[in-house]
Formats: C-alpha cells, structure tokens, sequence
C-alpha cells in the first residue's frame, strides 16, 4: 500500500495506468446500443415465436406449398369418393388433387392411362416407386366412388 496508485483498490491489485483501448469502448457502447435495438425491435416488430409456430403449421396443414392459399376449386363437393381421397391420397396428391409428392391428378391424362380401369389398376397396384398399392384396403364400392371421383376432376 506504498504506492498512491495502488491504494485506490480496495483489493490492493494495481492497474497498469494506461486508458481502456479506442475499441473497447467502440464495443462496449456499441453493444449497449445493439441490445436496446435488439430488444426495441423484439417488443415492437409483433413477432412471436409461437405466431410464426402458426403461421407455418398454417401454410403446412395447407397442403402443397404452391397451393397453400387458394381454395381446394378443382374439389367438387364432399362425395364418398372425395373423403377416401382426402383420407387417403391428398397427403402425396395434394388437397386440390393437384399433386405435391404425388402427381397431378387433375390433369386430362395420366402417365398410366385415365380409363377407369387404368386408374383402379394404379390405386390396387400401385405406381413405380413411390405409389403405394392399396390393394384389399378398400372395398368395390369405395374403389368405384373413388375412381369416379378421380375422373371428375
Ligand atoms: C405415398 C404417397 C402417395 C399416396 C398416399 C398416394 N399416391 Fe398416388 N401416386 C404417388 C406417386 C409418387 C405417383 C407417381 C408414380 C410414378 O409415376 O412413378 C402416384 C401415381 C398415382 C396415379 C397414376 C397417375 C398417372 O399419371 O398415371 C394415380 C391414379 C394415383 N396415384 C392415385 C392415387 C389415389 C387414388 C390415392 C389414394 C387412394 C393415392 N394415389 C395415394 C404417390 C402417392
């Protein structure tokens, strides 16, 4: 505790006399300013976690992306054929049918053929690799309403 300096600290540690660096206060200040910009804009911008948490589930739950917002058109109105598709095909077809994963099924023709017999055979059997067969999942009548329903798009 000799040195004038020194008695300044409570702790008896000495400092080496010299001012902070130029930088040093560039970023402490900077930062403070950063934060309070930082926060500012959390408060105020509306943005949400959990708003963009809806939003997305929204668009996804949507189906297609290139589809999300416009009405399922193409969809005529709820027949026997229409709820076994959105069960069972719209998650690869798209809710409008107009494909996603899977393809277009609004289209005038198929890849396999559009004949009715054509369309059960690609539902039963199922299509390369990526169509999967529903073979025995549906009974006659549903597989007719279905196909029906495919053929009216
Ligand atoms: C796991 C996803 C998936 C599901 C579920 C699915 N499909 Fe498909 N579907 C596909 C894909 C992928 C193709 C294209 C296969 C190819 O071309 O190799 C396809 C092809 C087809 C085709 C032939 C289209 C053409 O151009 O000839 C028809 C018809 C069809 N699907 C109807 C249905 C129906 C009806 C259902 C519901 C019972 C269904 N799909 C469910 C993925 C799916």
């Amino acid at each position: 505790m000799s040195d004038k300096h020194q008695q300044d600290h409570a702790d008896g540690i000495a400092e080496a006399g010299k001012p902070a660096p130029g930088y040093f206060y560039v970023l402490y200040f900077g930062l403070i300013i950063w934060g309070i910009i930082f926060i500012a804009y959390f408060l105020l911008s509306g943005w949400s976690s959990d708003a963009e948490f809806q939003q997305k589930m929204a668009a996804h739950t949507g189906q297609p992306v290139e589809t999300s917002s416009a009405a399922p058109a193409a969809v005529p109105q709820s027949s026997p054929g229409q709820t076994l598709y959105a069960d069972n095909c719209s998650g690869c077809h798209g809710a409008d049918a107009t494909g996603g994963f899977g393809t277009d099924l609004t289209a005038a023709t198929y890849q396999y053929g559009k004949t009715a017999e054509q369309v059960r055979e690609s539902i039963t059997a199922g299509r390369g690799d990526s169509m999967p067969p529903f073979d025995g999942q549906f009974s006659e009548n549903e597989l007719a309403a279905l196909v029906d329903f495919l053929l009216a798009l």
